[in-house]
């Protein structure tokens, strides 16, 4: 197939294209508008369309007779488990499920927490919201009390679905404790919660209020799928923005599944019956697309890892799983492989597994640096494929879409836009950039199925963060360039938006909790380079003149702070105390050019530096106190 034929029929003939897109997948009523635009001016797919996603992801299977197919092996390392599920099963154990939300007085367009490790049954909780119509948010594992009670305040959740306990490596960490004390600070209080007993650690319950899930998923009858519109909410995942408040992404049904299905054939080129495999976690939006809905909704079985690439128990697991589940494609991200680089160099361990059932690696979460892809394609002999994407648009922007036309792979760039994303690099006055030039990584209106319609009950914040700044575009929060023969480099984020370890964070709201602490005068949060995390983030704080405790103190204080605030995912492990920082004339704390010092890059001393001497002054307590890469320079 042509790449640019494929392509442009995406974008010129829109709606005959994505209209055809939409018949693979099943409607109870299939939809006769492809794309509207409402009163608001927002975009709408499938408008008509009535569905069922968990229809297309289990029942459907099961009706044209794959129901004795594998439809999810769990593979957990840290439990030793490996235990696979049917189609079948599945649909018998998510029917009840929803049953027992249903029970729980869960109806059409409530919302339902889903707060737990990588057990199975947060991806069968997630298809049991699908299947009643209600809108599942599910919050990752990592994060805090705090966090969890921010994200119930504004989903409201009818019902909380969590677990006893998660397991990190070798420790088991108690879940229960972390949701009682979310529930306490939140405001908004559920009706009930359901907790998943795991049988290394009980949790404790309080009567009438929480329930033993096994015991209320066995009691009750099977629910049946309830139809929704196309437009109704499947999910929303709430990502970092640049504030304290993370912002909830919204996930139409109809759209998401023509996307799902779409980037399964064309992107990742993998079929039905075949093994997918999403080493991530269903917290993040790479859980939410590629371990749960669009290899199910395709028809092939996924592989739900409760592991990390290393120490569980040895940097050859994700080779050993893939021989071991013959899986066809594999996706984690790109600070997973240099963990596993850094403990094997020389892909010893990969050598003792067979890794023939293999045709491609994806990558994604992060910009994949030239180091680890040529690693990769060396060990491997595999395509390494960089796709580029984010929780906002659920699937890729950019990639070399595999079921379309194969192109040469280029360091450092994720290829060519992805059917329906008309990409364009803007600058600051929204003029379009020609190649080479870098700028604002912008998509121009309207998204393809299956992006963010809106942000949960805030329409507002959606125009501002991502629509008002380029009218008439989509605002990636990414920079970066396209260079002449139309491959596209994202060089990072352009906002307080940081990506340590693959997760996306924000240093907004690091600063928030560090500046709350009384002896901060003033205090900046960056990321920076890390040759393991991608990056990382670093603290420098100026304390108050009658500050009482000791810089070491303070600093010490703030790490366990954001660590109970924001949780261990933060990795906010490095606090410097400085004279100063450096800012503008009118007080613009200059966090850019201390990053470039940090990371030891060159750049221009802003004009509007208020006294260039600082900068010096960043260096040399950076340089003392080994931080960053400017500290690993011969001076
Ligand atoms: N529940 C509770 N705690 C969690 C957690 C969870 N689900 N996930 C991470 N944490 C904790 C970790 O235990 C660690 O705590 P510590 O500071 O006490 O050691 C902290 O959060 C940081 O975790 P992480 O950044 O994951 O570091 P790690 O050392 O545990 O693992 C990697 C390093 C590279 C193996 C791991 O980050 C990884 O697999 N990353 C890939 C991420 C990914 O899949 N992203 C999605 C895009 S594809
Ligand atoms: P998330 O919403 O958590 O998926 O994070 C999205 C952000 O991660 C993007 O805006 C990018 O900054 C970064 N990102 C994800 N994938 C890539 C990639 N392949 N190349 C470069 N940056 C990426």
């Amino acid at each position: 197939m042509n790449y640019h034929n494929f392509y442009q029929q995406s974008i010129l003939t829109r709606g005959k294209f994505w209209g055809r897109k939409a018949a693979k997948i099943a409607w109870y009523k299939a939809p006769k508008t492809v794309l509207t635009l409402d009163k608001k001016g927002y975009y709408k797919w499938y408008e008509d369309g009535v569905l069922n996603t968990c229809y297309l992801a289990v029942d459907r299977h099961v009706k044209e007779g794959m129901g004795d197919h594998d439809a999810l092996i769990y593979d957990s390392p840290v439990t030793n488990t490996i235990r696979k599920y049917t189609y079948d099963e599945v649909l018998d154990r998510v029917s009840k499920i929803a049953g027992a939300l249903v029970s729980l007085g869960v109806q059409k367009g409530d919302t339902v927490i889903i707060y737990m490790p990588m057990v199975p049954d947060a991806a069968f909780s997630m298809l049991a919201c699908a299947r009643i119509g209600a809108v599942h948010s599910v919050v990752f594992g990592g994060f805090a009390p705090h966090e969890l009670a921010i994200r119930i305040d504004d989903a409201k959740p009818k019902v909380i679905i969590s677990a006893s306990c998660g397991i990190e490596f070798e420790k088991i960490i108690p879940y229960k404790p972390l949701l009682d004390q979310a529930l306490k600070e939140a405001t908004f209080k559920p009706d009930a919660c359901m907790i998943y007993q795991r049988h290394m650690l009980k949790a404790d319950m309080k009567k009438g209020f929480d329930h033993d899930y096994e015991e209320i998923v066995s009691k009750s009858a099977p629910a049946a799928c309830v139809k929704v519109k196309a437009t109704d909410p499947l999910y929303i995942l709430y990502t970092s923005g640049t504030t304290g408040k993370p912002k909830g992404i919204v996930r139409d049904n109809g759209g998401h599944a023509v996307a799902m299905q779409f980037s399964m054939d064309y992107v990742y080129n993998v079929h039905k019956g075949e093994v997918f495999w999403a080493a991530s976690d269903v917290g993040w939006v790479v859980g939410h697309s590629y371990i749960v809905y669009a290899p199910l909704i395709a028809g092939c079985t996924t592989v739900f890892f409760e592991g990390k690439p290393v120490r569980t128990p040895d940097p050859g697991t994700f080779w050993r799983a893939i021989e071991q589940h013959k899986v066809n494609i594999f996706f984690t991200a790109p600070t997973a492989f240099r963990a596993i680089r850094k403990e094997d160099p020389n892909a010893d361990l990969l050598k003792k597994y067979d890794i023939s059932s293999l045709r491609t690696i994806f990558v994604a979460g992060e910009r994949c640096d030239p180091p680890t892809l040529r690693w990769l394609q060396e060990i491997t002999g595999k395509p390494i494929i960089d796709h580029w994407w984010q929780t906002e648009t659920g699937w890729s922007i950019v990639a070399n879409m595999m079921g379309v036309e194969q192109f040469p792979v280029k360091e450092g760039s994720a290829t060519k836009p992805v059917s329906g994303f008309e990409v364009e690099i803007l600058d600051e006055a929204g003029e379009k950039l020609g190649p080479n030039h870098e700028g604002y990584v912008c998509v121009k209106l309207p998204l393809p199925p299956g992006c963010l319609p809106t942000l949960w009950n805030d329409d507002e914040r959606f125009e501002d963060s991502y629509m008002d700044k380029f009218p008439g575009y989509y605002l990636t929060g990414d920079g970066g360039y396209i260079d002449p023969d139309g491959y596209v480099f994202i060089m990072g984020r352009i906002d307080d938006v940081i990506n340590v370890s693959g997760h996306r964070l924000s240093t907004g709201e690091m600063e928030e909790i560090v500046s709350g602490h009384e002896a901060i005068a003033e205090c900046a949060v960056i990321g920076i380079e890390d040759e393991l995390t991608g990056q990382k983030p670093l603290g420098l704080i100026v304390l108050k003149d009658n500050a009482e405790q000791s810089s070491e103190g303070i600093e010490k204080d703030l790490v366990a702070l954001v660590r109970a605030k924001v949780g261990a995912v933060a990795s906010f492990k490095t606090v410097v105390t400085v004279k100063r920082l450096p800012k503008t004339r009118s007080g613009k704390i200059l966090r850019k050019t201390m990053r470039m010092i940090a990371d030891d890059k060159s750049f221009q001393v802003p004009s509007t530096i208020d006294d260039p001497a600082i900068l010096e002054e960043i260096k040399e307590i950076l340089v003392s106190h080994k931080i960053g890469l400017v500290s690993k320079k011969q001076f």
